[in-house]
């Protein structure tokens, strides 16, 4: 029998700390079902002390989730352990992962705290939040620069106030491989009682070795580790849950443990997050990037055709690619179209839920020939983006023409109520904002404007990402359409919708 290796996922939590990727509770929610279809053990929701907005996601995501444990970051403060317990109240399985730095420039210029009153804080921090839960997790911040015998005491005062994982955090991505896994080693070996907690690691990825740093952790005993769909994460980001799963799985020989993730839901959530943060994923990315399971050289193409294994070490299919990717078209039903829903994992909320999809597809399925799965899950995405529609698009019309300025005429309803506006433009989308504009004059600065097409072909979807910030807070808003005008424009009124809905939304470590 091998060990478990947990997966905890921090993507609501460390994730949404990439600029411009904070999330609103509804998307929080919708990438959390994702993680627990994808059976994770254990969901970073956020940092209930940071917001009143990430507070409501936690809760939200407590209340929602069955099977994973639900996670709530807080500093070693009974204010934030408080706010942790109580939006956690409703979890199955709750946590509470409280931090505090230990590396001497943290403790000095930082902190300005004596190391002793370091380990004083982190007791009592533990012992707090063992009020509220016995599921108890401690990261001493900076821990890849902080001394190791300083370490050692920290830890070894923690596990005695009741922490039940140890994380060991290389906040700034600065460890090298096998000196990341010496670390993990010797605090095992070195700290009376480590038998007694799960050790788990958190690597940032400055250097490019969040994932080379958590595998070699992994193979000197770390038996949780932290990471994030995509790779997502403040700066060069976290270690990626794909590469870690993957590597995992298709290195038994080296690994003494094994996870629990369906793996065939890990493309579904890359594809969710990139669309809900607006981060593209890059073609070569490992397992979930386009080219990932893609051969162009012949003598490549030759070899995979006699026998896959000459140059493939994983099955596409394994990790959610799928096979035949035609799936539905004009002649389907409804039927049909919800058997593939359920295939691709995807679950709407109600009758009606799935009636306005199937109407979206029969649009959808009129411009378009061919729908493929990667179309649905744009579609779906596309109608749960637009629950809260304060403002919505009702028609649109541009002219673009060589030598003439573009020019479009835009409805759009506030509240129900429908309003028109004209607007010229430098190019076709530049005219609609303008035009959107006219209307809700909402003073926010365009940050972003990106178009990804949907699958291949011209007559594919175009998905568009607009980031809009306005006094502080950075939204993005989403919208796919064959026609990518019609696409900006909804992505640019999603933004809207978003600044508008009052959620107070927070750098979750301001
Ligand atoms: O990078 C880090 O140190 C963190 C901690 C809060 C675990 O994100
Ligand atoms: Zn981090």
């Amino acid at each position: 029998m091998k060990d478990k290796l947990i997966i905890f996922d921090t993507t609501l939590r460390d994730g949404e700390q990439s600029p411009g990727a904070s999330m609103t509770r509804e998307e929080k929610v919708r990438i959390a079902k994702q993680l627990e279809r994808m059976r994770v053990d254990v969901i970073e929701a956020g940092f209930p002390a940071a917001s009143n907005g990430d507070f409501e996601s936690v809760k939200a995501v407590a209340d929602m989730v069955k099977d994973s444990t639900v996670c709530g970051l807080a500093r070693a403060l009974e204010r934030d352990i408080d706010r942790a317990g109580e939006a956690l109240k409703g979890a199955n399985s709750g946590r509470i992962h409280t931090f505090i730095a230990t590396s001497p420039i943290h403790m000095e210029k930082k902190l300005r705290m004596s190391p002793d009153q370091v380990i004083e804080q982190a007791v009592n921090a533990v012992k707090w939040a063992r009020k509220y839960t016995d599921n108890v997790e401690f990261s001493p911040e900076d821990a890849g620069r902080s001394e190791l015998d300083f370490l050692c005491r920290v830890l070894e005062a923690v596990i005695a106030a009741g922490a039940t994982t140890l994380n060991i955090p290389d906040t700034v991505g600065y460890n090298m491989p096998e000196q990341f896994g010496t670390l993990i080693r010797n605090l095992r070996e070195r700290i009376p009682n480590s038998d007694k907690v799960i050790f788990s690691v958190h690597c940032h990825n400055d250097l490019g070795l969040a994932v080379a740093n958590s595998l070699s952790a992994v193979i000197n005993g770390a038996r949780q580790v932290e990471c994030t769909i995509n790779g997502l994460g403040e700066r060069a980001g976290n270690a990626s849950l794909e590469e870690i799963v993957m590597a995992v799985r298709t290195r038994q020989d080296i690994f003494m443990c094994e996870t629990g993730i369906d793996a065939t839901q890990i493309l579904p959530a890359s594809r969710l997050v990139s669309s809900v943060t607006g981060f593209a994923v890059q073609p070569n990315k490992a397992i979930v990037g386009a080219n990932a399971f893609a051969h162009e050289s012949g003598i490549h193409q030759d070899g995979v055709l006699k026998n896959r294994e000459t140059y493939e070490i994983m099955r596409a299919e394994d990790v959610g690619w799928s096979a035949n990717k035609m799936v539905l078209g004009k002649h389907s039903g409804r039927n049909a179209f919800r058997s593939r829903l359920v295939e691709l994992g995807i679950q709407l909320e109600s009758e009606d839920a799935l009636n306005a999809a199937f109407a979206r597809f029969k649009e959808l399925a009129d411009k378009k020939h061919e729908i493929f799965d990667e179309d649905l899950h744009a579609l779906v995405s596309d109608e749960t983006a637009n629950e809260d529609e304060h403002f919505k698009l009702v028609s649109l019309k541009v002219c673009s023409e060589t030598g003439e300025t573009p020019h479009a005429n835009i409805v759009l309803a506030e509240n129900g109520k429908e309003k028109q506006a004209n607007a010229d433009g430098g190019g076709p989308v530049d005219a609609t904002f303008k035009s959107i504009e006219q209307i809700i004059n909402s003073g926010a600065e365009l940050q972003l404007y990106s178009v990804n097409n949907i699958t291949s072909g011209t007559d594919a979807q175009g998905e568009v990402t607009v980031r809009l910030s306005k006094g502080g807070r950075i939204v993005n808003g989403q919208g796919a359409d064959t026609d990518i005008v019609v696409a900006s424009a909804k992505a640019y009124i999603h933004a809207l919708n978003k600044l508008h809905s009052k959620l107070e939304r927070a750098h979750p470590q301001v």
